[in-house]
């Protein structure tokens, strides 16, 4: 547990128009991060632009420019104002994209970056999660601007949470990867859990070595998502 705790939702490809002017009326000064489907990240800069509110982009591609039909660059991002954006989410790595090279792009463009890594539950069962998450974690060449949010697959969007020394497991193995990989880094990795976090379980899985958390479903309810920030208030940035 750290003081410094980041929550952020992920509104995933949920209609976001009235979930945001929702959020706007209620968030007051309550620092969170909200990464919203592309075509409302405009609205979202805008409504949000006075506030502690961080608006994130969900994913980039990794071209710069060109001939890519249907996917969003960096400097797209960056033309709206846009400083955040998550890379690497289970949902899209299953679509395939070159997630090395869109970490290297927003990375050289100063966004912040919040890289998704995560084991599916046949890994899991069968041992092999160090495995996937080294494997995932290789396309880091720098934790400049980053957060590694440890997302376990199994437990995104199931209700099952993981348990608190799953989490550490895994989340020391990531640690402990960064600080040997990872040149210059102290050890002071921001780390985020995923999955299944909501205003029940959250107090619990806090105490877990993990700087924050990426919600899925609960960030579709403003007032629980606003219940989680309050409950780890103390644990807050
Ligand atoms: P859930 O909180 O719905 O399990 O989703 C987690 C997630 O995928 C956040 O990116």
């Amino acid at each position: 547990m750290t003081s410094n705790f980041h929550i952020f939702g992920n509104f995933k490809m949920h209609a976001a128009g009235r979930l945001l002017r929702e959020y706007a009326s209620l968030v007051g000064d309550t620092r969170l991060g909200l990464l919203v489907p592309h075509p409302y990240l405009s609205q979202a800069a805008h409504l949000f632009q006075d506030t502690h509110v961080v608006v994130g982009a969900q994913s980039v591609s990794g071209h710069a420019q060109g001939a890519h039909t249907g996917q969003v660059s960096v400097g797209m991002l960056q033309e709206l104002g846009v400083g955040t954006v998550m890379i690497g989410h289970s949902e899209v790595r299953q679509q395939g994209g070159d997630f090395k090279a869109a970490l290297a792009l927003a990375q050289a463009a100063g966004l912040r970056v919040i890289y998704c890594i995560g084991e599916d539950i046949s890994a899991y069962e069968s041992g092999k999660r160090d495995d996937v998450l080294s494997a995932q974690l290789a396309d880091l060449t720098t934790l400049d601007q980053v957060m590694v949010a440890y997302e376990p697959v199994w437990s995104i969007g199931t209700g099952v949470v993981a348990s608190v020394d799953d989490i550490n497991a895994a989340v020391s193995m990531i640690r402990q990867w960064l600080l040997e990989n990872i040149p210059g880094n102290s050890g002071e990795a921001t780390v985020l859990y995923g999955g299944s976090i909501n205003e029940n379980n959250c107090e619990a899985v806090a105490d877990a070595d993990i700087n924050g958390f990426l919600m899925g479903g609960a960030s579709l309810k403003p007032k629980v998502m606003l219940e989680v920030v309050k409950l780890c208030k103390q644990r807050s940035y």
